[in-house]
């Protein structure tokens, strides 16, 4: 595990940006596994500022989203797929066939999942998956006591996160109540994992998650089990 503290947000989005960077440099046509969230903007914010300075070209790359609610159309301004695209695709010289979201609106959304399992492994795997961590320690939409061997799957949002996303919703009835995530088995297989957490309140989730034992109270925690894995934090 490599840990990387950072002075304060603009950094840990300078150094995040730095990994990924890397990544696409040394594979000009790796596979992104992407998140989104507050934590990743000045990530994404950065790695548009090299792109435009030339110092990045994402013309072969290809992304593959954690996640999206079901429900939300790609042009809903909360889905998953409009916060990629306003926040990255569309400021990068990515094509953008070659950016992957599940499908909020799939008719059925067990084919969906294993529509988005067959796809990962046909583009032969992720080789950087970019995390963020909810306060309850959820990765993707992993809500604690999740099963460890799950692939792409539909969740119930455990309650904690209702509220947390609230804030993007006029009212609480609005917030999705159901999601396709990437499994924790998924994200597992990445080659290399990168989790990024800011500000005081992700300190105390962070230590359960690295330091604390390796349980699915904390999905997390099985992160301390993967080869690869770097954490990016900032506690200011
Ligand atoms: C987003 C995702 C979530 C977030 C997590 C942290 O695609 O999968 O697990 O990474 O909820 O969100 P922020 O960064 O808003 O604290």
């Amino acid at each position: 595990m490599n840990l990387i503290e950072s002075s304060d947000y603009n950094d840990l989005s300078r150094k995040a940006a730095n990994v990924i960077s890397a990544q696409v440099i040394l594979k000009p046509d790796c596979v992104l596994g992407l998140a989104t969230g507050s934590t990743p903007i000045g990530t994404y914010r950065q790695l548009i500022e090299w792109y435009n300075k030339g110092d990045i070209d994402f013309s072969k790359v290809t992304t593959v989203n954690l996640d999206e609610y079901c429900g939300l159309s790609p042009d809903n301004s909360q889905s998953y797929r409009y916060f990629m695209n306003h926040n990255l695709f569309r400021h990068i010289n990515i094509d953008i066939k070659n950016t992957y979201v599940p499908n909020g609106l799939a008719k059925d959304y067990e084919e969906e999942c294993r529509r988005y399992d067959n796809l990962i492994s046909k583009l032969g795997g992720i080789d950087l998956q970019l995390l963020g961590i909810g306060h309850n320690g959820h990765i993707g939409f992993n809500e604690p006591d999740v099963s460890f061997e799950k692939t792409t799957h539909i969740v119930h949002l455990d309650e904690s996160t209702i509220q947390a996303n609230a804030r993007f919703f006029e009212t609480i009835d609005e917030v999705p109540k159901k999601a396709i995530t990437m499994g924790i088995k998924s994200i597992m297989q990445a080659k290399k994992v990168l989790l990024i957490a800011g500000g005081p309140d992700k300190k105390g989730i962070i230590e359960r998650a690295l330091h604390g034992p390796v349980t699915p109270d904390v999905p997390a925690s099985i992160l301390q089990f993967h080869p690869d894995l770097t954490v990016v934090y900032c506690f200011e």
